[in-house]
């Protein structure tokens, strides 16, 4: 059966039991990470565990692990799963505690939970795009946490579905943010347009790795705010996530995108993902 990593353990699948107690549960007190496997390698692993250790010291989390500890417990993981192509999920709470909203006194250890999937990339989609949809951003105000809070990306997942559709892009009034669970970008006169690093979005570790290829490419790349109407006409547009990579958009509200064809740029910052893949998998 499946290992688990389970405080500290690696145990089968059916014995990790979290208690109702656990204030992940009760409050959505704490954070997460996935992490990309290819090869049976972890994709930017020490990209994904700084930005985890950074969204834990935003919330006054101790999680007594470090870097090289983190790593070390996700490559177990994966050999003991014997996971080829897949990703690990992690998460940790603030642990388990009698419910009341303020921290535990005195403070107890975090939970710490995570295991494997088994999947391959998306090729389908990376081929042919997929539909997306806007809709308003009604998100609390520090999306730069990977927060187990996802109760409004929850919603506008579940908006994109209703209408068909692969992600949500989220905006604030006129603002475009990011999608559901990706990074939104505007592709206009041969320039990428995405929103600025801040509280408003996930700092997305795909978003750096797309941000490195144009460098390499020498394709400018603009982190500013844009609207609604700007990414209604765009030339091309994507959303990247871990899982879904650099993901074009050829519908978007039920508009086609470039003709519904996938745009040269998005190709070409493809292309350098498939040899990020390789480069930056350790
Ligand atoms: C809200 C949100 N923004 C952006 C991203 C992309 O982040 P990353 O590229 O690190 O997976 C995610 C990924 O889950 C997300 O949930």
């Amino acid at each position: 059966m499946e290992k688990v990593f389970f405080n500290g353990e690696f145990v089968a699948a059916d014995d990790a039991k979290v208690s109702y107690n656990d204030r992940g549960y009760v409050f959505g007190d704490g954070i997460y990470e996935y992490i990309r496997v290819y090869n049976g390698k972890l994709f930017t692993v020490t990209e994904h565990y700084e930005r985890f250790l950074r969204s834990a010291g935003e919330i006054g989390l101790d999680l007594n692990y470090d870097i090289d500890q983190l790593i070390e417990l996700s490559r177990k993981l994966v050999d003991i799963n014997n996971i080829n192509n897949g990703a690990i999920y992690i998460q940790a709470t603030r642990g388990v505690a009698e419910r009341n909203h303020n921290f535990p006194t005195p403070a107890v250890d975090a939970a710490i939970v995570a295991y494997t999937k088994s999947y391959d990339r998306p090729f389908d989609h990376l081929e042919n795009g997929v539909n997306a949809v806007t809709v308003e951003d009604i998100r609390w105000l520090r999306c730069d946490i990977k927060s187990l809070n996802l109760l409004g990306n929850v919603l506008a997942k579940e908006y994109a579905v209703k209408y068909n559709a692969v992600e949500a892009i989220q905006h604030r009034g006129e603002t475009v943010t990011e999608g559901s669970s990706s990074n939104a970008y505007a592709i206009k006169d041969g320039v990428i347009y995405t929103h600025p690093v801040n509280n408003f979005i996930l700092n997305g570790i795909t978003r750096r790795v797309i941000k490195d290829i144009a460098d390499d490419y020498e394709i400018p790349f603009k982190e500013e705010a844009f609207t609604v109407d700007f990414l209604k006409n765009a030339d091309e547009i994507i959303v990247s996530s871990t899982s879904a990579e650099v993901t074009p958009v050829i519908k978007l509200d039920g508009e086609v995108v470039n003709d519904g064809q996938v745009g040269p740029i998005t190709r070409k910052l493809q292309q350098g993902f498939d040899k990020a893949i390789a480069t930056r998998s350790i």
